[in-house]
């Protein structure tokens, strides 16, 4: 999970750097607090989805109200006992991610493509509620566990995007400070 998740982040980070010419700076104070709460949030999400799917796929029901009785037993294994907490920190983790991305759409002056990401990622938080209610229903076929996970990539790549465009300098302001700092990034900066 933190594997795929790092990957796409590089992914996602190489394709905006060469499509938008920007960059981004951690030392844009004022959302890293609010996007590094955001980046946990979403990390034990997935990591709890995974110990979900590993106990649905060793430790499969038949009905859902066997799989309840399952998960609340107190013979039941560590891993059924942990499923729960699964749709629990969604839920939680999908009201902040919703009301977050009202109060920055609010408070700040975001850019058109801020409020784009911020509006996209809000769409895919009730999706993918409604998306995982569905595949617990339905005691989670293939296909839906497949499109469960394909949102919660969309998800963390459109979280990434927001963070990017929320972290993003202009291209001559990075020019301007990669002169200052850095001998080598003048040179490769003047080569293009
Ligand atoms: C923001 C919301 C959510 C995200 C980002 C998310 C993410 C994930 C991830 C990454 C997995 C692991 C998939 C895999 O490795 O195959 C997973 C599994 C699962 N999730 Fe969610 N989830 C969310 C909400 C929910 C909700 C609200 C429910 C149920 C009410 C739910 C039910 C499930 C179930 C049943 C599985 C196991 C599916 C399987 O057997 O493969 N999810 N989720």
């Amino acid at each position: 999970m933190l594997n795929t998740s790092l990957l796409l982040a590089w992914l996602t980070v190489t394709a905006w750097s060469a499509t938008t010419g920007r960059r981004a700076r951690l030392s844009e104070g004022r959302f890293i607090k609010w996007l590094a709460i955001g980046a946990v949030l979403l990390f034990f999400v997935g990591v709890s989805g995974s110990i979900a799917a590993l106990s649905n796929m060793i430790f499969p029901s038949g009905t859902i109200a066997e799989g309840i009785a399952k998960d609340f037993s107190p013979t039941s294994h560590l891993l059924l006992r942990l499923r729960p907490l699964h749709p629990i920190i969604a839920v939680a983790s999908g009201v902040f991610f919703i009301f977050w991305a009202g109060w920055l759409k609010n408070k700040f002056e975001l850019s058109a493509m801020a409020v784009r990401w911020a509006n996209l990622l809000s769409i895919l938080i009730l999706a993918q509620l409604s998306f995982g209610a569905l595949t617990l229903l339905m005691l989670g076929p293939i296909l839906m566990q497949l499109g469960h996970l394909l949102l919660a990539d969309a998800l963390w790549i459109v979280f990434v995007l927001l963070a990017l465009e929320l972290l993003s300098v202009s291209p001559s302001a990075g020019q301007d400070d990669a002169r200052q700092t850095s001998p080598a990034a003048v040179s490769s900066s003047s080569e293009r």
